[in-house]
């Protein structure tokens, strides 16, 4: 699987503090936001372009307009935490949502909630998460993206464990991943070492 790391010292910076437990549930909101339009931003690079002439006060020159805005996908709950940003970024982007959550004790990942486009033929998607640890809860999410005709899927990721990479890679889904980071491990508790903690509940509180 193609993985993008997103090493810049502002993404360095913004993931330690959300890594810190010392941080409080505002603060870690605000710098997910942060990161998530770093990420969101070099998610964007190769996008494609449409090219139309335009006048500036002073000239002609060539106009840049995205052709192919990607539809977004925030999982809940944590995703939700990425997905206005990344909006506000692609303002023409269409959103859709899939809810699930994580059984602490199987870590397979119960759905609860989908609202997608029925056709997703020929457009890219990005699926928005703060986690990938086993990778259970995004393969579920890809397959329903795969189920309507995605084939150019990137999942905008926080943090990775390479234990989920392996496992998107050896489902063969079509994804491609940016990140912050590729973290050491999964602990026995299905949490990403050194990680974060649990996404959603630093955002909105334990359920
Ligand atoms: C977390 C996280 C991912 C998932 C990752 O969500 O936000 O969706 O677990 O784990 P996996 O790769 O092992 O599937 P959780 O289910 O805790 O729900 P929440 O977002 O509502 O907190």
């Amino acid at each position: 699987m193609d993985v993008l790391t997103v090493d810049h010292p502002l993404a360095k910076a913004r993931l330690t503090v959300l890594r810190d437990a010392r941080t409080d549930a505002a603060t870690f909101r605000a710098a997910l936001q942060e990161l998530t339009v770093m990420l969101t931003y070099e998610a964007m690079r190769g996008a494609a372009v449409r090219v139309e002439r335009i006048h500036t006060p002073v000239a002609r020159t060539d106009g840049y307009w995205l052709a192919d805005p990607p539809l977004l996908v925030p999982v809940l709950r944590a995703g939700l935490g990425m997905a206005d940003q990344a909006h506000k970024l692609i303002p023409d982007a269409q959103m859709g949502f899939v809810g699930l959550a994580r059984d602490e004790t199987t870590l397979q990942p119960t759905p609860y909630m989908e609202s997608l486009p029925q056709d997703l033929s020929g457009r890219p998607v990005f699926v928005l998460d703060p986690m990938l640890a086993t990778g259970g809860s995004m393969a579920h999410t890809i397959r329903l993206l795969v189920e309507r005709g995605a084939t150019d899927v990137t999942a905008i990721c926080v943090l990775a464990a390479p234990e989920g990479i392996e496992f998107l890679g050896g489902a063969g889904l079509p994804v491609r991943l940016v990140t912050a980071s590729v973290d050491e491990r999964l602990n026995d508790s299905g949490f990403i070492v050194p990680g974060l903690g649990d996404a959603g509940d630093r955002q909105y509180g334990a359920v």
